[in-house]
């Protein structure tokens, strides 16, 4: 402004710029993000700086600091400004590096030059470009089996190199895993734990193939594989199995010593030691087993057997394995012997004494014999049966008969003491095997007597009734002359044959002077005969057996006193009705011979003999037809009466023992007829 005039003048000042302000960057640090997987050449704008200079001095150059990743380009703008952008030349890895670190220097024109500059932090954005995996691809667990469930078989551990959820796995089974492992297997699909889920059995199948998969949660997702072998270890988990195949039962008691009864094979499911199996028998039979081929055996026979001593056995075969514990298993095997007609029915005595009382009932049952057969069934069914022999003139079977089953011995007729004293005979038992076996045993049966006969006056004539003998005696004989002799057999034996003789005094005529030896039977005079005594006399005597009760016979003796000048012999012998006396005379005269024969025989044969064994070759001959004369006359029963009664009537001088048993069985001798006459 100037005064007057007033005056305002315009003055224009220009201010000329210097090169004093560097350039500037809003921030001190850019962040950009960039995913990993963008492709070359991709192109990341950044903000520019500004510089408060003009013209030149806020021309601005920009710089990158060296890297290999980004190279830098710049867009102009509308306004000559321009701007920086990164172009990508090579690819990003995050996994590789993860952050770029660069340094973005801006510089102006100005002389001389300021220069700003900004640092890059490039963050690489995880992509999901790295699958799980695992450090192994196949994984080997070993593990014995039946373990419990929830039990660990291996912890997979995979690992990604991604990052965020792109390294997020998830653990499954392969779709290749069958459905059976997918049972018995569990896995934990976020740790990748592999438990036990259900039992497993060596036996079933010893190894499994497990194929996992790992899957990470990426976009798309990728997958990891690896398998799993697990082996299992087998344990002594079952025990041996014993089967006895095929028997042949019962076993025979006859049977062959090696002879197979069963067949018995064993089985073991483990493996190894653990199903290796012995098999072992009860001990101290008559049994053994025999290795056939491996785990078969044959149970055969050992020794022999005998049913009667053990019926049956009852065997246990024990199958053991080689594990620790070893595990066992029995099987029994029942054998039963059978029986074989291998023992005959035996009696207990080989001979028994039977006494009956003679003049049994018929039919009567005088004994039962039993034999025992230690056989079983049939084989030990006895019967009885008589062995036939001839007694005398009848068979046996007349005498006795034995009821075939129950061994009851039975007489089929009264037994008589007289004719048969001891009936001797054999019992068979037999019994009903095939072949039977039997055994036989002796039976004595003595019969005994009883009182059934009475005394019998011997020699009496048929004709005189009551035994009436006449006998003439002389006057003149002194005391203790012997008069008559009454003679007298009883059938029985014993006491019941034992006679006693005694006078029966018609009335009180004590004057008789005669007396009977009450043994002997003689009648003798007890004085000298004088003309008082009655010239015939007539004497009873009283014959007794001692049975009881006794039986009795009566004897009449007619005596006649006659002058000792009379000579009495005739007519004597004719009236005591002895007509038979020539017979006697000849039939003494034959014994006599008859004795001479044999005496020269024996003395004839006891030559031949001695020169015989000088020669050395001894004949039985003579012995032979000596025998049965001895059987004979020892056969009690059928030694013929009549016979003995002829010899007894000829055994004159003999006089009757007091003796219980009086039957004249001993040796005789012919007698003269004199002393004959005398007897009577
Ligand atoms: C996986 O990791 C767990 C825990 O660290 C470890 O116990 C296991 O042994 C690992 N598994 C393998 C196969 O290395
Ligand atoms: C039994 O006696 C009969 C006849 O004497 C005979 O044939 C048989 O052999 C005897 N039996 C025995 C076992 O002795």
């Amino acid at each position: 402004i100037v005064d007057r005039p007033l005056q305002v003048f315009h003055v224009d000042v220009e201010v000329k710029d210097i090169n004093d302000n560097p350039p500037r960057f809003s921030v001190t640090e850019q962040k950009l993000s960039i995913p990993e997987s963008r492709l070359l050449d991709s192109r990341f704008p950044l903000e520019g700086a500004s510089d408060a200079d003009v013209g030149e001095n806020a021309l601005l150059t920009y710089e990158l600091s060296p890297n290999e990743y980004f190279v830098l380009d710049t867009i102009n703008k509308k306004d000559k400004d321009k701007f920086p952008v990164l172009v990508l030349r090579k690819l990003l890895d995050r996994e590789e590096n993860p952050q770029l670190r660069l340094l973005l220097t801006a510089t102006d024109g100005g002389k001389p030059e300021f220069t700003g500059s900004v640092s890059l932090l490039i963050l690489v954005l995880d992509a999901n470009d790295n699958a799980p995996i695992f450090d192994r691809p196949v994984y080997e667990v070993k593990m014995y089996e039946n373990q419990v469930n929830q039990t660990l078989v291996i912890w997979l551990n995979a690992s990604d190199s991604d990052e965020g959820i792109n390294k997020e796995m998830m653990y499954s089974f392969s779709t290749l895993v069958p459905p059976t492992i997918r049972r018995k297997f569990w896995i934990n699909e976020r740790t990748g734990e592999i438990k036990v889920n259900d039992a497993i059995d060596f036996e079933d199948s010893n190894t499994y193939e497990i194929h996992v998969d790992v899957t990470d949660k990426g976009n798309p997702p990728m997958v990891g594989h690896c398998t799993v072998l697990v082996e299992l270890l087998d344990e002594n988990d079952n025990s041996p199995e014993v089967i006895v195949t095929s028997l042949s039962l019962p076993v025979k008691e006859d049977a062959q010593v090696g002879a197979v009864i069963a067949l018995i094979s064993v089985s073991d499911h483990d493996s190894g030691a653990n199903g290796q199996v012995t098999c072992s028998l009860t001990p101290h039979v008559p049994f053994k087993l025999v290795s056939t081929y491996k785990n078969y055996y044959s149970l055969v026979l050992d020794s022999a057997l005998d049913r009667e001593r053990v019926s049956a056995y009852e065997l246990v075969v024990t199958a053991r394995d080689g594990g620790s514990p070893s595990l066992w298993a029995t099987a029994s095997v029942s054998v039963e012997v059978a029986d074989v007609n291998d023992n005959a029915p035996t009696f207990t005595q080989s001979k028994y004494t039977v006494f009956v009382k003679e003049n049994n009932p018929p039919g009567c049952h005088i004994f039962t014999v039993s034999a025992q057969d230690a056989d079983a069934q049939e084989n030990a069914l006895v019967s009885y049966s008589l062995v036939e022999r001839r007694v005398g003139e009848r068979a046996l079977s007349s005498y006795v008969s034995v009821h075939a089953e129950s061994g009851k011995v039975y007489a089929l007729q009264p037994l008589d003491h007289e004719e048969l004293e001891l009936l001797q005979f054999q019992v068979s038992a037999r019994d009903a095997g095939v072949p039977p076996l039997g055994s036989n045993v002796t039976l004595q049966v003595f019969v005994l007597d009883e009182n059934d006969n009475a005394p019998a006056l011997l020699a009496s004539p048929a004709g005189s009734a009551g035994g009436a003998v006449s006998e003439l005696v002389l006057r003149s004989v002194g005391a203790g002359h012997i008069v008559a002799k009454v003679r007298a057999v009883d059938a029985d034996s014993g006491y019941n044959a034992w006679l006693s003789y005694e006078l029966q005094l018609a009335a009180v005529d004590t004057r008789i002077p005669f007396r009977v030896g009450l043994y002997t039977g003689e009648i003798s005079t007890t004085r000298t005969l004088d003309e008082d005594d009655l010239p015939r006399q007539r004497l009873l005597v009283l014959v007794k057996d001692h049975g009881e009760p006794a039986l009795t016979a009566t004897a009449t003796v007619l005596v006649s006193l006659v002058e000792g000048s009379q000579a009495p012999k005739a007519s004597s012998r004719a009236s005591a009705g002895l007509a038979p006396e020539v017979a006697l005379v000849d039939v003494n005269v034959y014994l006599i011979i008859a004795i001479c024969a044999v005496s020269s025989l024996l003395v004839l044969t006891l030559l031949l003999y001695t020169a015989l064994r000088c020669s050395a070759e001894p004949t039985e001959s003579a012995c032979g037809q000596v025998k049965p004369t001895l059987m004979c006359s020892s056969a009690v029963g059928s030694w013929p009466y009549s016979q003995q009664r002829q010899q007894r009537c000829v055994l004159g001088r003999a006089r009757p023992r007091p003796r219980p048993r009086p039957r004249p069985r001993q040796t005789s001798w012919p007698s003269a007829p004199a002393f004959h006459r005398a007897q009577w």
